[in-house]
């Protein structure tokens, strides 16, 4: 059978989907990236935002019209949002035949089996205190960068968010088989490993725990660099930030959800770090790494987020100038203890003016922090040619920031040594410095 796999959401589900390739590929399915050749479509949902169930009701329509064409195609759900809504996906959407969540992938297979030999619906929403797929080497499409989840679920249950409804409880994986898992992916020809979790850097393994996890990957040949996310504010012990620093291949670029700058709404969000804290921990991360990149999330009209307490965001924003930002407008999210303890009373247009008014100044922060490189040097790992020019190549730098350089002889997967000619908010663009491949090993 064939099967055409469709993923949305955050880095985890694009990793998930790898696992279900590798998964059905074991249980003797192809895998198509044609969807009238499908006879098995999955989608793997997101449920963080409302945006992301509407965009899914809205592709079940599409799907229904291929049924009718093909009454024997088996439509499946997996991921957050058949999590979240389970059985009501069933009612909702007669053209679903399976809802599968983050756990239940190795059963799968025989999922679409029973569904194909005896017809009826399949519903497998248990969540695990122990899957981790530690045992599933992912099917990953060719490239630089692997994924490695080492961790799974999380445990902090900030009052907005649906995660620790659709992922469950928090738990780490073994470090020798991350540890295992980048050797054969340096072997295989990659060059970076982005560490994954919903809390990443609260990973605990018997002794070992984020920062020892990060530099055991750091050391492993082949792996050029090492990035991580998301991590969350409240575990960032000292000896983390030392070893993101003192190691030459981890990536100086952390990614610090703020959510909120007053510190009700933090309490209201269970963040656990007041506005002060939080800055204090810039500082003392800019202190430790100097050439450091941050990037963060905000949310905008939080339950009950008065004009006064929406000006400390903007406040924390002005005052730690991110090198980029992703804002949302807070979005209700059914069970969590937001919803249950609060009215979601801030108006819609309201939240999307402070949306607006965030984006514009963190735009300007950007660009000025952008146009600050032109005329530096800087190490970038090529990943792809550019959207715009098959002339141009799109890559990285160490920082994470978008690199855009004409192609020449480059080729992705090379290191080059660009120098930065010219920036916009969300692009450095630049020419590799002739004879200058490869990466500079004592640059820290
Ligand atoms: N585990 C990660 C990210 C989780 S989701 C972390 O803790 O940082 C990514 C981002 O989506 C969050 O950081 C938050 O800014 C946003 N988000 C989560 N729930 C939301 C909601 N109900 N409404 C709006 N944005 C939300
Ligand atoms: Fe959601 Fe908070 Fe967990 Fe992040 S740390 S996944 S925002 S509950
Ligand atoms: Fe979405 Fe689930 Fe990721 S809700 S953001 S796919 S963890």
């Amino acid at each position: 059978m064939n099967v055409y796999l469709e993923t949305y959401g955050c880095q985890m589900n694009e990793y998930d989907s790898e696992i279900v390739r590798a998964i059905l590929k074991n249980g003797s399915f192809r895998m198509t990236q044609s969807l009238p050749d499908a006879d098995v479509i999955l989608l793997n949902t997101c449920a963080i935002r409302e945006s992301a169930h509407s965009r899914i009701h809205g592709r079940l329509g599409h799907v229904h019209q291929l049924k009718r064409r093909n009454p024997a195609l088996v439509v499946g759900l997996l991921g957050c949002m058949a999590q979240s809504l389970q059985e009501e996906i069933l009612e909702r959407h007669p053209v679903v035949d399976l809802v599968v969540g983050p756990d239940s992938y190795k059963r799968l297979p025989r999922l679409i089996h029973a569904v194909c030999d005896a017809g009826g619906k399949g519903l497998e929403i248990d969540l695990s205190e122990y899957e981790t797929y530690s045992d599933v080497y992912p099917e990953r499409r060719p490239g630089v960068n692997a994924w490695i989840a080492c961790m799974r679920g999380c445990d902090n249950f900030c009052t907005f968010c649906v995660v620790p409804y659709t992922r469950g409880r928090e738990r780490s994986r073994d470090p020798e088989s991350v540890v295992a898992e980048a050797r054969r992916l340096a072997a295989e020809g990659y060059k970076q490993v982005t560490l994954l979790g919903q809390n990443v850097n609260s990973y605990r393994f018997d002794d070992t725990d984020f920062a020892a996890l990060l530099l055991r990957v750091a050391d492993v040949d082949g792996i050029e660099r090492v990035r991580f996310t998301s991590p969350h504010p409240k575990d960032f012990p000292r000896p983390l930030l030392h070893a993101i620093a003192s190691h030459a291949r981890v990536c100086k670029h952390i990614h610090l959800p703020l959510q909120a700058g007053s510190d009700r709404i933090l309490e209201r969000m269970r963040r656990t770090y007041t506005k002060q804290e939080f800055l204090a921990l810039v500082d003392e991360i800019r202190e430790t790494i100097p050439e450091v990149c941050l990037s963060t999330d905000i949310i905008c009209g939080f339950p009950g987020e008065t004009e006064a307490e929406f000006e400390d965001t903007v406040d924390v924003v002005e005052r730690v100038r991110f090198d980029s930002a992703f804002v949302f407008k807070y979005s209700e999210r059914r069970n969590t203890i937001a919803q249950r303890k609060f009215d979601d009373d801030v108006p819609d247009a309201l939240k999307t003016a402070r949306v607006v008014r965030v984006n514009a100044i963190q735009k300007a922060i950007s660009l000025a922090r952008n146009r600050d490189r032109i005329g530096r040097r800087v190490e970038v790992l090529l990943e792809r040619p550019s959207r715009k020019s098959a002339d141009d190549l799109l890559g990285r730098d160490d920082g994470n920031r978008c690199v855009v350089v004409p192609r020449g002889d480059l080729k992705p997967g090379d290191f080059a040594q660009v120098r930065i000619e010219a920036a916009s908010a969300n692009t450095l663009l630049g020419h590799a410095l002739r004879g200058s491949l490869g990466r500079v090993r004592e640059r820290v």
